[in-house]
């Protein structure tokens, strides 16, 4: 929406997913940088909770494919494997499914109320992962092809174990992009109040 300054969403283009985690049987540093992820447009919200009283927006978005190339830059341990390395990732998620849950306000901008995500949550889960990170251990082959293999081999399991420090980041990421949209679109464009939504329910049902 380019009179909003609202910019596309596919491909989605993202400076930065991070990953922390310092503990565990996967520990990690580090993340992926320049992503350019295809797919997000053919995704389907599952169920939305928009609850006024209590602030909350509540709601689940599946993606059947995402495709994600990107720079990667990581350090760690993935079970028994150290990985080390820096370069080109090419990232392949297939049926993720995404539960989000937030707190909202609902700030006045320019005289209009706008609806703004305070806090966010994201849990996920991931049908299928390929990766191949490029230039692991600065490029030797042997222990970069034994750790790309292992990582795909096991890629449900490293997923599952980086849920909440990836979540967090892409928490991040969706409130901003989705306080880029919102917070430019006054509610009174699109939000019903309750009467409005009656008198809507009652033209459904006599069309
Ligand atoms: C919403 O706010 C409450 C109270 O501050 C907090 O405990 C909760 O974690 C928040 N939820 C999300 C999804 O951020």
């Amino acid at each position: 929406i380019p009179e909003m300054n609202v910019d596309a969403f596919e491909p989605l283009l993202l400076d930065k997913v991070s990953v922390s985690k310092g503990s565990g049987a996967i520990t990690l540093t580090g993340g992926l940088f320049n992503l350019i992820v295809a797919g997000p447009s053919n995704s389907t919200p599952t169920y939305t909770e928009f609850d006024i009283a209590n602030k909350k927006w509540n709601f689940g978005l599946d993606l059947p494919l995402l495709n994600i190339e990107s720079q990667y830059n990581l350090k760690g341990k993935i079970l028994v494997l150290p990985l080390v390395g820096h370069g080109a990732c090419d990232l392949r998620l297939s049926e993720v499914q995404t539960k989000i849950t937030t707190n909202i306000s609902f700030p006045i901008i320019e005289g209009r109320e706008v609806v703004k995500i305070d806090t966010m949550h994201v849990a996920f889960k991931v049908g299928g992962m390929k990766v191949k990170l490029h230039n692991l251990f600065n490029g030797n082959k042997i222990l970069g092809q034994t750790v790309n293999q292992f990582i795909n081999q096991n890629a449900l399991e490293i997923v599952g174990e980086l849920e909440d420090s990836i979540g967090e980041s892409l928490a991040a990421i969706f409130t901003d992009i989705m306080n880029n949209v919102y917070t430019k679109m006054p509610t009174d464009l699109w939000l019903l109040s309750d009467e409005q939504y009656e008198q809507y329910q009652k033209e459904l049902k006599s069309a």
